[in-house]
């Protein structure tokens, strides 16, 4: 596959080129950015541009889009239009509308929409879904996710954190992804209640934290936090409780912890897994090697995606990425209404 990479210069877009080159599948067909230094610097020997429509005329099957969210919806349409697959980057649009659009595009041209949870591919979260399927925790109860780290003082740029630009605060940065687990790990989100603040930072439009509970057509339900106030630094947690026990999935560092009882209160076995490769390799390297292998493994998935397969995939469609906006969205409304949110069932996304 040839893909084009936008944003090739930024800190993400450098993993994702690194991917690129990486892939025996794969061929770096060009790159764009805002500058022709930023791009040049980051081709690879690849052509760089800092036009879209010359960027676009260069022979390629597919783009990656590593931008901010705020610039995303003509790329995305004019990739589209262009009949070209995307694997875009979170959040997908800054909009609940631009989202939308953005996926009507995709539906639309009949190619696939692939969207940057790559959260969905770190071994330990990899894990608990795995364990919540494999029935060893008995029946599904209920789950609880949690993102957070501290805020302001991690971001570099205003488009990292002014509602303007990335379309919120928490629940559109790290929250996101959480959302997105929820989702990944329950089925359809169509039930939001939540209550958001914004005592800490003060940035109009963006909360610091928020609090939900989101509910399944399953009949399964999720509480959600994602905080720009865990002064500890990036934490994120999933955790799956059946009736027979529990399973949580934990970065960073990497862990999970499984409890799998007899019965409800009865003996329990209890199991840790540390992965002290991961540690090993992120002190010696950077925490960047994690980040770098799950988007060569969501690579994979997207041309696996691009090639018609649908089963045994973990990669998140446009509906994932619409889905996680919509509820952020809710979130918010359910903030000032003090009601829950109900949304229609968007289920898979189909080409
Ligand atoms: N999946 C993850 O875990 C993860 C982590 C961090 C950031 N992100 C997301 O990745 C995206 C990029 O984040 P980043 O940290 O790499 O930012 P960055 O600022 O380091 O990189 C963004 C790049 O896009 C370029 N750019 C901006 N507007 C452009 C345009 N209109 N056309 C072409 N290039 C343009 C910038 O010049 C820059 O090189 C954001 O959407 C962010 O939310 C995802």
């Amino acid at each position: 596959m040839r893909i084009g990479v936008i944003g090739a210069a930024g800190k993400i877009g450098q993993m994702r080129v690194e991917t690129i080159l990486k892939n025996p599948g794969t061929t770096l067909a060009a790159v764009l950015d805002l500058t022709m230094e930023k791009a040049a610097a980051h081709a690879h020997g690849a052509p760089a541009f800092t036009d879209l429509g010359q960027f676009l005329a260069v022979p390629m099957d597919a783009v990656v889009i590593s931008t901010p969210a705020h610039v995303r919806e003509p790329i995305c349409l004019a990739a589209f239009a262009k009949g070209l697959h995307v694997l875009t980057e979170k959040p997908l649009s800054n909009t609940v509308e631009g989202a939308r659009r953005i996926v009507e595009a995709a539906r639309a041209a009949r190619r696939h929409l692939g969207a940057g949870f790559n959260m969905r591919y770190y071994p330990s979260f990899a894990y608990v879904k795995d364990v919540m399927e494999s029935g060893e925790i008995g029946e599904i109860d209920h789950i609880r996710v949690y993102g957070g780290h501290s805020g302001l003082s991690n971001f570099t740029y205003e488009w990292e954190y002014k509602s303007e630009f990335l379309g919120g605060g928490a629940l559109s940065d790290v929250g996101i992804h959480m959302t997105d687990m929820a989702r990944h790990l329950m089925g359809e989100i169509t039930r939001v209640y939540g209550v958001a603040t914004n005592k800490v930072w003060g940035v109009p439009g963006s909360e610091d934290n928020a609090m939900a509970v989101y509910t399944a057509p399953s009949g399964l339900s999720a509480t959600y936090q994602a905080t720009w106030n865990d002064w500890q630094g990036y934490k994120s947690m999933v955790e799956v409780f059946g009736t027979k026990g529990m399973v949580r999935g934990a970065y960073a560092p990497m862990r999970n912890d499984l409890i799998v009882l007899d019965k409800p209160g009865g003996a329990a076995r209890r199991t840790t897994r540390r992965y002290f490769d991961i540690a090993v390799r992120e002190k010696l390297k950077s925490w960047k090697t994690t980040a770098v292998q799950s988007f060569a493994d969501e690579l994979a998935d997207f041309l696996a995606l691009v090639a018609g397969k649908t089963e045994g995939l973990r990669i998140a469609d446009g509906h994932a990425s619409l889905r996680a906006i919509e509820v952020a969205d809710a979130v918010r409304q359910s903030t000032r209404t003090g009601q829950a949110v109900e949304l229609a069932d968007l289920g898979p996304m189909r080409v």
